[in-house]
């Protein structure tokens, strides 16, 4: 090929001008002795374990990993997986890794196009890409410093492939060789191309065996070597800065092959709810080949707060990166690559989404937001009035953030669409976990996990809320995006916008009522005023119950004292884009792979939180 992408801002090329794909093979893939570290696998006693990590510094093109993907297909067995954890704080464009892998487009055939269908939105976090049921990449977008400390994972081999180490230092100091200790497998292996002097002195003093090879093409070394033992200093550092050990162990997490393996023979997976939260977890677990079944109280799909035939995805706002965006962030993408799947048969409709600016308040959290939370502005900026109004085809009064790949669909059929092929109980009302037959179980059934033994104390509580369907009028008509104010307002589609949405904590009943349409109508005509004089007349509402905590954070983990049975739910008013992340995440738990979710938002994730925090004020909540 002639000459290679080269990044502007390093100065440096992603990979060699004279032939990426051989140096990937040399330097990587021999330097890793791969294939032979996995097809070594699953033959001894203790050995069993089915399951490879890689983990990358610099994912650059994905020339690497699809490299390994590759390999791994065509020299695995086929009940081997692998998972493949890459750190990237520049993620390229989709079009921009296509041109750089054009040279190899016949040499990895689909890959390239699946790779890309999947490729997440450019904003940070954890993402997690299920390429199929072998293989799993989890892109985490950030800096290397930020990022290998949030990380939980079993490492088998490490790439290090940050530009050169005199250009991009910080790819390859202390604190990412501290991290590489912390992660890694005794005896897991690294490799790099570079065989400067730091990264010699660094990574053997994180504990890894140092071993000059042969470089590649003009260079004259490259080192590989492995993990031996942590070195006392950098792995206490590295401990500091990740989550401490008792809490990642309450989280369920498996360090330990034993542990792993008797997790990974869990088939069966009982769910226990209906909504999106259960469905969820079953199209999930059946791309990991577990076997889901569903357990439904009443007589259809979504019949709780699920059922609506209109919902807006879009993350929850926070001032800064802290776990909220951690999660929701994520969340967002991983949704919207989701419902482009699912397409037609859930209503996707991605037209956008403003979210005005209609108090200081929230000016001063979204505009906090924009400069902490690291999205690429392809899919989140500020808009002035001018620019609001003609994305919305209709004058908005406030300045706004906007999210081009927001939108909606009908969350009720997308409950359809994941429990597509899965076995559903209906009316099966489940007192007691022990009445299923199952390998683990989910309560995946929103405030009513509380009626479950295992969850009693969980603070969990209902909050009602009420859409209503709006006949469009002569002005309302041309409005072309999702809009959000407290309460949201969609485009027409069939002559009917859906507005929405009601809190009312102190109401217990599911009765459509007038006074509701009449508070979504004001809070609209309020926030849009060039609406304000239209006549809306409600067609059709639908009222329903959000599970919500008292820290107002969802609950995905494993059930405080017990091995088998977890729990999602309290996903709010974002159950679209919380529960398909949240499925995630108890798939990785339910496998004892590496997490997709960074270690501290686990611990705000799980039950066990609660318990804590009531210890620490002396009583006991369990
Ligand atoms: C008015 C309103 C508007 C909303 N708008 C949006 C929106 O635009 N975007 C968005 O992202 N979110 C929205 N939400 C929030 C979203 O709907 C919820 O977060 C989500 O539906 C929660 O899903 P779930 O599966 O946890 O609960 P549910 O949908 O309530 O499902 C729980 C299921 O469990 C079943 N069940 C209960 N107990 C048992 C048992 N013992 N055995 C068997 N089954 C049982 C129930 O029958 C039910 O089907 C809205 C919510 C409301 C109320
Ligand atoms: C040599 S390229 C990686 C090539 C890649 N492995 C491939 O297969 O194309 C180095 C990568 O490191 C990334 N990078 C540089 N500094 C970083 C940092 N501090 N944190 C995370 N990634 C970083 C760059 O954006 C770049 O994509």
């Amino acid at each position: 090929m002639k000459g290679a992408p080269r990044s502007t801002q390093f100065d440096d090329i992603y990979f060699s001008a004279e032939n990426g794909l051989e140096e990937t093979a040399h330097v990587f893939l021999h330097g890793n002795d791969l294939p032979a570290a996995w097809q070594g696998r699953g033959q001894g006693e203790g050995q069993e374990q089915d399951q490879f990590t890689i983990c990358e510094t610099g994912f650059g093109t994905g020339l690497n990993f699809l490299s390994v993907w590759k390999l791994f297909e065509e020299t695995a067995e086929e009940t081997q997986t692998l998972d493949f954890i890459s750190v990237e704080k520049y993620p390229l464009k989709a079009e921009e890794i296509k041109n750089s892998l054009a040279p190899w487009a016949e040499y990895f055939g689909l890959r390239i196009d699946i790779l890309l269908e999947k490729y997440p939105l450019r904003i940070a976090g954890f993402h997690r890409v299920k390429i199929n049921q072998q293989i799993t990449l989890t892109l985490l977008i950030g800096d290397v410093a930020e990022e290998l400390p949030r990380l939980e994972a079993s490492v088998d081999c490490w790439f290090l492939d940050g530009f050169t180490p005199a250009k991009n230092p910080d790819m390859w100091n202390t604190e990412v060789f501290a991290q590489m200790a912390r992660l890694s497998k005794e005896g897991a292996s690294y490799a790099t191309y570079t065989a400067a002097g730091d990264v010699r002195r660094g990574l053997a003093a994180a504990g890894f065996s140092v071993e000059k090879q042969k470089g590649f093409g003009h260079k004259r070394d490259m080192i590989a070597g492995c993990f031996k033992a942590p070195c006392h200093s950098v792995s206490s550092e590295a401990k500091r800065r990740s989550l401490v050990s008792s809490q990642v162990r309450s989280l369920g997490y498996a360090r330990d092959d034993k542990v792993e393996n008797s997790r990974a023979n869990r088939k069966k997976i009982a769910i226990i709810g209906g909504g999106l939260a259960g469905t969820a977890c079953a199209y999930t677990l059946k791309q990991y080949g577990f076997e889901p079944v569903i357990y439904e109280a009443s007589d259809q799909l979504g019949h709780g707060a699920s059922g609506n035939s209109v919902g807006l995805y879009n993350p929850r706002f926070s001032k800064l990166r802290d776990d909220l965006s951690n999660f929701f962030a994520p969340a967002y993408a991983q949704f919207v690559t989701t419902a482009k799947e699912a397409g037609g048969a859930v209503d996707y409709t991605p037209c956008g989404a403003l979210h005005l600016m209609n108090t200081p308040e929230k000016t001063e959290r979204f505009m906090s937001m924009v400069n902490h939370w690291q999205w690429h502005e392809d899919h989140l900026r500020v808009v002035d009035t001018k620019e609001a109004s003609d994305i919305a085809g209709i004058p908005i009064e406030y300045e706004a953030l906007y999210l081009p790949d927001s939108g909606y669909l009908s969350p009720k059929k997308l409950c359809e669409f994941y429990a597509q092929d899965v076995e559903v109980h209906f009316n099966r009302h489940i007192k007691n976990v022990n009445e299923i037959d199952a390998d683990a179980v989910i309560l995946a059934c929103g405030a009513a996990v509380k009626n479950f033994d295992s969850l009693t104390w969980l603070p969990i509580e209902s909050v009602r809320g009420q859409i209503s369907a709006l006949q469009e009028t002569a002005h309302s008509r041309d409005l072309k995006c999702d809009i959000h104010y407290g309460g949201y307002v969609t485009p027409s589609r069939e002559g009917v916008h859906m507005t929405g949405s009601t809190f009312e904590k102190w109401i217990d009943h599911l009765d459509v009522l007038e006074k509701d349409h009449g508070r979504n109508i004001n809070t609209l005509q309020k926030n849009i005023t060039f609406l304000k004089n239209e006549d809306f007349k409600a067609v059709s509402g639908r009222a329903g119950m959000r599970a919500a905590t008292n820290d107002r954070f969802p609950v995905v983990g494993v059930v405080p004292n017990s091995s088998n049975t977890y729990v999602s739910t309290a996903f709010g008013s974002h159950g679209l884009v919380g529960s398909i992340a949240g499925a995630q995440y108890l798939a990785d738990l339910l496998r004892g792979h590496a997490s997709c979710m960074p270690s501290k938002t686990a611990y705000a994730l799980s039950p066990q939180r609660f318990i804590d925090r009531a210890a620490k004020k002396g009583h006991a909540l369990v």
